[in-house]
This record gives structure tokens, sequence and C-alpha cells, in this order.
């Protein structure tokens, strides 16, 4: 007689292809191998933060995923495009956006010029309406020039300039340096309603334990070029994530 097989499990949901996937990616300047082998999948919408202390690497991976500083192994695809090897503003057309460390705002020019410099790829010629409605302020101040503005307001200067090409993944490299607590938290909000509005995914570099916690889904330890630690944010063990951002 035949045996009445158990059902089967009901298929778990297929997970969403990631939109960012990095694999055993290695960088070096020079002689000096700083990076030793990251793997990342980022899933559309997700945001995930990178933490470390300085000199881990946080810096060199971001310039890595923009071409500044070349892969010398591995491989890093943006959706289906397969980028490692194409200059930086083909990663920005395939969907990449980066907001440098120290945000490297054009201080002489104005804050409409600084956003028009995002967007080359685009083709088009004027700042869209829904960037000035997503950071008012720079409306107000879109004739001043960059140096002029506040710390926070260059952050949203730098963030908007990179959302102008209309990217499908943001990367941020320590945003929050040099900013007060309470733009801080307006950052946070800022960047979650960017991520809801637009679907896209954001990569986060830092140190600041609290901003993390506060916008990622997951967070990553990144500790001499090697990713050492890995939590979800429902399970995250924060003692031991401090422990590694401390001295
Ligand atoms: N342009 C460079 N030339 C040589 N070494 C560098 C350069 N930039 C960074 N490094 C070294 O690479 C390591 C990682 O630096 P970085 O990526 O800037 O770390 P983080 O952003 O986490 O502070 C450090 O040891 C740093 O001294
Ligand atoms: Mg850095």
């Amino acid at each position: 007689m035949l045996q009445t097989v158990p059902a089967a499990a009901p298929p778990l949901a297929p997970a969403a292809a990631p939109l960012l996937s990095v694999s055993d990616l290695h960088a070096a300047y020079g002689q000096s191998e700083v990076l030793h082998g990251i793997d990342l999948s980022v899933a559309p919408g997700e945001i995930v933060a990178l933490m470390g202390r300085n000199g881990m690497g946080k810096s060199t991976f971001m310039k890595t995923l923009m071409g500044i500083v070349p892969a010398r192994a591995g491989r890093i695809r943006v959706g289906e495009t397969d980028v490692t090897a194409l200059k930086t503003y083909r990663r920005v057309a395939a969907g990449l956006a980066y907001v440098p460390q120290g945000r490297m705002i054009f201080s002489a020019m104005t804050v409409q010029e600084n956003i028009e410099t995002g967007l080359t790829v685009t083709g088009a010629s004027k700042v869209p309406g829904d960037l000035y409605e997503m950071f008012p302020v720079l409306l107000e101040m879109k004739g001043r020039r960059g140096g002029n503005l506040s710390g926070g307001q260059q952050q949203q200067l730098a963030i908007a300039r990179a959302l102008a090409s209309r990217p499908q993944v943001l990367l941020l490299d320590e945003p929050t340096e040099g900013i007060q607590p309470s733009i801080i938290r307006e950052m946070g909000r800022t960047l979650k309603r960017i991520r809801d509005e637009r679907g896209l995914s954001i990569v986060v570099s830092e140190q600041v334990l609290s901003f993390a916690l506060d916008i990622a889904d997951r967070v990553l330890v990144i500790e001499n070029g090697s990713i050492v630690h890995e939590d979800a944010r429902a399970d995250i063990d924060e003692a031991k994530v401090a422990r590694f951002l401390s001295v």
C-alpha cells in the first residue's frame, strides 16, 4: 500500500532579486590590500548600515563600488548589470549614486548648480521639482553658494545631487560626521522617506550606532577590511556592535 507522503512545506516566497550584489570584493592601495573579500547583497528598498571604526575600510568599500578605487578581485552587480569594470559615470548610469564622506559639494557653485552636476546621466537640464519638494530648504537657497550653507544643509545638498541621477542604489559614506544630533535625526527621517517614496536601496557607512539603529534594516560590521558581524535589525546584538565600535 502506498504511504501517504506528508505534504511538503509550502514554498517560501522567493526573495526579491538583490539590487546590489557584491561578491568576494578585494581592493588595494598599491601593494597594500585593504578589502579582503567583501560579500554583500542588498534587496530593493532595503537600508543596510556598514559600521566600523576609522581606518577599517568603509570609505574604500564605497569608492570601490563607485570605481574610484579599482577592484583587485571580485564582482559588483547593480540589478542585472555587472559594473565591476565600468567607469564611474557608467556605474551612475547603471543606477549607483554616491554621497562621499565630507560631502564634497562645490563651495563656489550655487545650490542649483551643485544639483545640476548630478543630472548629467539623465539627460535632463533642469532640477526636477520633486527634489526641491524633498528638500524645501534647498529651494529657498538655490541661488546661494554651497559654501555658505550649514553642515546639515550641505548634507541635504549632497544627497539631492546624488538623487538627481535617479539612482536605484544610494551609497552614503558617514553622512552624520560633523552634524548636530537634532539634524542627524532629521536626516534619518529623510533617508527613510526617500526609501519609502522611491523604493531605492541604501547602503550607509556609520560610526554612530543610534543613527544606524534608527534607519537600518540590517547592520554589518567591517573590521580591517572584512565583514566580521551581521545582524538583522529585529535581533541586533547592540552591545556586541558597540564593542566593535569602541576603541
Ligand atoms: N589613498 C590611500 N592610499 C593608501 N592607503 C589608504 C588610502 N586611503 C585609505 N587608505 C588606508 O586604507 C585603510 C582603510 O581606510 P578607509 O577606507 O578610509 O577606512 P574608513 O573609511 O573605515 O575610515 C586604512 O588603513 C587607510 O589608512
Ligand atoms: Mg571613511
